[in-house]
Order: structure tokens, then sequence, then C-alpha cells
């Protein structure tokens, strides 16, 4: 292996107003998780970052609904976050929140920059004010048809129908989410981030090496910044990050203006809790760390472009070194959605299956191979109970986990210990020969981002496993030629032992537990810890990961024969056909 590779995993961060749906894990944290664990087994230091996003309407349009406070409504979504990610798997090296002490200096220092760098300017603007209200409405508190594609309830914001981004004053018959009353429009004034003076340097970006890039992204991000405008980045709330300047004290940063800031304050409170507190600085000033941005399609401008043009413009925020520049997103592999039967997963519509109630009835491995095998990388996928149950019972069970669990309990029942082998004949070495290459194969995908071809090749090589075994049949060698079946089962392990590693990025929970049940000692991965943490008036809950145990390794084990095997567990469970007609029920279809 050579040099440890710097590899920031940036997530998106989720508004702290509603469960995690299937559709959040599908679009960014199950990839970004199966990337973060490839590179920890390769051997790389993995900074994976992300936080629930405390601001923004999402968060007071719920608290308006239900009568309470914006700060108790994202703090409970914000505790579910953390168990359900931890119980799903997302192994995060830091999940914070947008409202702590580290998070606001952070933003109000990328704004100081901006403006001190001259990107931004002052403007007086139009904007949607309620008179029955007595206050003035951000965008989501407007809805109206969408002027796109004509969609009669289109957000302020962004238009569920069409994706596209919105400005509510373009919203045809608007009123009022509140209490269905016509807004007026009133004049205000903001802070405006100057992105046709940045939009050059951004497209530089955007043009430098970008082949690897998904195609969709690309060229969707170049047309983009082809014809920027400024962008009003504050807003007339109370619930967010204050305006740093004099006289704005009404006034807030725009949600979408600080939230990108997370990954780079979340690296920075990352480094802090673990009493390193410059150690940030190696995933965001050096030349040769890499970044990664997992996201979905929708948030696909603030990343490439928005992102890119605050990272820019902020120059000089944290060295005095005129060349320091944070570093830009190596990647952003944004992928499409992800259908729930057939319908777009939507909080704010409720079409939504959540992962907690999920992770009530079925094993997180489960439902990471399903997401994972028909994840929308390239296009709109669906979530379909009867295809999950199909793959579930047809591929995890039937390829991989008979596979594991034929060789292992036969082994333990006939050895007791990884059997001694004879002398290996070239179809025994072939297999392993093959399952061994996969390291490169299957490890190429996944550094590519293609997780679907990558998981496909690691069961490709695990139907070869169950072919070889078919062939050397060692339940009938072992009636006539002991040794024959030791070295067909000794084969049959070693390729075993290979294949859950190359299948842990995508199955932590039965590759650890096979693992161990394969004799090794230390664990593959570490633990993941919720944990309380800040000073004072900042206390907060944290998601970590600590690998200070972990051992796994992108490559071929020892596994000596002779090692004693504890009687194996099944790894995973066939579902009933009846779970369909169950699921479809429980989801009011
Ligand atoms: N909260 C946004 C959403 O759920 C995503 C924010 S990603 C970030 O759509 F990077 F901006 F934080
Ligand atoms: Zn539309």
């Amino acid at each position: 292996m050579g040099e440890r590779q710097k590899i920031l995993v940036s997530v998106a961060w989720p508004y702290a107003n509603g469960d995690l749906h299937v559709g959040h894990l599908a679009g960014a944290y199950l990839p970004a998780d199966v990337f973060a664990r490839y590179h920890r087994l390769m051997g790389n230091d993995v900074l994976m970052v992300s936080g629930s996003d405390s601001h923004g309407t999402p968060v007071t349009l719920r608290a308006e609904q239900e009568g309470t406070t914006a700060t108790e409504v994202f703090e409970r979504f914000h505790q579910r976050f953390l168990e359900t990610q931890r119980d799903i798997g997302i192994s995060y090296s830091l999940f914070t929140h947008t409202d702590t002490a580290n998070h606001h200096a952070v933003s109000q220092g990328i704004f100081l920059a901006l403006l001190n760098n001259g990107y931004l300017y002052t403007e007086r603007q139009h904007q949607f004010y309620s008179e029955t209200l007595g206050r003035f409405l951000p965008d989501r508190y407007v809805e109206g048809t969408c002027p796109y594609c004509g969609y009669a309830e289109a957000r302020g914001d962004q238009c569920d129908n069409c994706g596209k981004i919105l400005d509510a004053l373009e919203l045809g018959n608007p009123r009022t989410k509140i209490d269905g009353s016509v807004p007026v429009i009133r004049e205000t004034e903001h802070f405006v981030l100057d992105l046709p003076k940045l939009g050059p340097a951004v497209l530089r970006y955007l043009e430098d090496d970008k082949d690897f890039w998904r195609p969709t992204v690309l060229n969707f991000s170049r047309n983009y910044v082809k014809a920027l405008k400024g962008r009003a980045i504050t807003r007339d709330i109370e619930w967010g990050i204050p305006v740093p300047v004099p006289g704005y004290e009404d006034k807030r940063l725009y949600v979408w203006f600080e939230a990108v800031i997370g990954y780079l304050s979340a690296s920075i409170e990352e480094a802090a809790l673990r009493g390193t507190p410059d150690a940030w600085k190696s995933w965001w000033y050096a030349p040769d760390a890499r970044s990664y941005y997992f996201i979905g399609k929708d948030n696909t401008v603030f990343h490439t472009v928005i992102w890119p043009a605050e990272l820019i413009g902020a120059e000089r925020l944290y060295e005095d070194d005129p060349n320091a520049r944070l570093n830009l997103p190596t990647d952003v592999p944004a992928n499409e959605f992800m259908n729930l039967a057939g319908a777009q997963f939507s909080k704010s519509r409720g079409h939504v299956i959540t992962l907690v109630d999920l992770l009530t009835r079925f094993d997180p491995d489960a439902l990471r191979y399903y997401v994972s095998v028909v994840m929308p990388e390239t296009s709109d996928s669906d979530f379909l109970w009867d295809d999950f149950v199909k793959r579930n019972n047809g591929e995890l069970v039937a390829v991989w986990g008979n596979l594991v669990h034929r060789v292992l309990s036969f082994t333990h029942k006939h050895f007791g210990e990884i059997p001694h082998p004879g002398v290996l004949a070239a179809v025994d070495l072939e297999l392993l020969e093959h399952v061994e290459a996969g390291f490169a194969t299957v490890g190429a995908q996944l550094a590519g981002c293609h997780f679907r071809a990558a998981l496909s090749e690691a069961f490709a090589l695990a139907r070869e496993a169950n072919r070889y075994l078919e062939v050397k049949s060692p339940w009938s060698q072992l009636k006539v030629d002991r040794e024959a079946a030791a070295t067909t089962l000794y084969v049959a392990l070693q390729a075993i032992d290979m294949l859950k590693t190359m299948l842990a990025p995508f199955l932590p929970f039965t590759a650890e537990k096979l693992h161990r049940a394969l004799g090794h000692e230390a664990p593959l991965f570490g633990t993941q810890v919720i944990e309380q943490v800040g000073g004072p008036g900042d206390e907060h809950a944290v998601l970590r990961y600590d690998d200070s145990n972990a051992s796994g390794c992108w490559q071929r084990a020892e596994l000596p024969a002779g090692r004693p095997l504890e009687r194996p567990e099944p790894l995973f469970t066939k579902l009933d056909e009846s779970v369909i007609a169950e699921e479809l029920a429980r989801m009011g279809a």
C-alpha cells in the first residue's frame, strides 16, 4: 500500500425537521459510508463529516405547526438522527449540528472574509411581507404556481415537481403557508454574494480536469455558472446565525449560505475534539488531499457552484499566506432520487418510510444491501417491496449468506478449525487468484464512486466461489478423502475471508460478525459512539467514530490452518413473501 491519503468525505446535512428516510440513505449517506469504509480499509486518513441542518424554514415551519420552538424541533430530530445513523452504520468521524458556537463563528468568519475580500455588497430588494403576521416571509413560507412547470403547489424556494430553484416572487397566485393570506411586496436590505465576480474562477475550477465527474453533474454545473446572478445571503428572520455587522441585528445568515460551511466547521470541531486543533488543515489546505461531497441531485448547485464560490472568495481566512486557499471539492458524485414504490420520497408531502421504523423490522445490512443494488447513481430508481424481498432472499441470502453458512457450519462440524489443506491444485489456485484480483477491480469501482458496479463485481466472485463448491463438493469428498475435503474447505474459507473484506463497506455489521467467526481478533472497523460535547451554553450531542482498535485491511489476510472455529450463526434472514403485502398495507397503498 502506498502513502496514506487524506480523504474528506462530506455528506449532505439533513434538515432537522423530520425523521430520516430511505431517500436520504440512498441519496447520500450510504454511498458516503461505503466510500469512507473502503478508504479506511485502504489505510487512508478519512475524515467524514456532517450534521443536522438546524436552521432554515423547514425547521421553523414545523415548529410553527406544532406550536413549539425551532430549538425544540431541531434538538428532538438531531437526537433521533444520531441514533438512526449509528444503527444503520453511517460511520461519521463527526456528525454535529449547525447551532454550535463553533459553526456560528466559522460561518461569520467566512462572511467577514468575503466582505473584506470584496465579494459582498448590499442591495435593497423586494420581499414578500405578511400584513396579517407583521413580518417578512422566507421563500418557503410562500406557495404558488411554478413558473416553469405550472405545478400549483410549488414552494417559494424550489419546485417539488420539476426541481427548479425558485425565487418566491416568481410564483403565480402566491399565498402564505401559515394562514393562507395573500402576501404583499415590501423593500428590505440584504447582503448579496457577488457571484458574477466569482463566476470566472468557479468556471475555471469546473473546467479543470473533471473527466471523472458524473456527466449530469458536470454539465448542469457548467451551464449554471455561465449565467450567474448575485444571491442574497441574509434574511429577515429570527432563527439562524446573526449577521456579524452592526445595524443588521434583525437579520440572519441565509441557511444555504451557512449550512455548506458546516463541512469546514465540522472538520475544525472534529480536530478540536481529538485534541489536535490544527489537524483539519491537512484535509483543507494540503494540495494532494481529496474531498468528495455526497449529496442528492437537488443540492448540486450549492455544492458545485455556491460552495466553491464561498471558498474561493474567502481566501486568506485562516492563513496569512496570500496563496492560502481552502481546497475545492475534488468530486461531487450527486445521486439521483430513489422513489418509493413509484412516487418521490418527500418529507414535506408525508410520502416516506422512515429508517427508524424500518430498523425495527429489518437488519441494517439487509437494508444497506437492497439500497446499494438499486442505488440511484445514474438515474432515478425505485424502492419496491417485492424487489426488496426478492433480492434479499435470492441474492443476499442465497448467494452470499449460503456460501458462508454452508462452508462455516460444515467445516465447524467436521474439523472444528480451519482445516490443514493438502497440495492446492490448479482449480483451487484459480479461485483464490480470481477472488484476490477483486481487491483491485472492486476497489477501483469503489474509488470511482461506482457503487452498484463494485457490489455486482463482488457478488460475481461469490457466485464463482459457489460454483467452485458445487464442482468440488466437499460433502462428497469427505466420505472418501478427508484431505481433499480439507483442501476444498480451506480454499473456500480463504475466498470467503477475502470476499468478506470486499463486501464490508456495504455490509459492515455482518462482515464484522463473520470476521470474528473466522477467528480474527481485532475488529475490521471502529465503533460509533454518541457523546455529549461542548462547553457551558454550547453542550450538544454528536456521533463520532473511534477506530483505535480497527484492523481491517483491503487485502488478503492471514487465515492460518489450525485456527479453531466457533459454531457459526447465520448472518442473514430469509424474508417471508407476506412481508410485501404487510409493508404495502403499512404504507397505506
Ligand atoms: N439541509 C439540506 C437538505 O436537507 C441539505 C443541506 S446540504 C448542506 O436538503 F451542505 F448545505 F448542508
Ligand atoms: Zn416546477
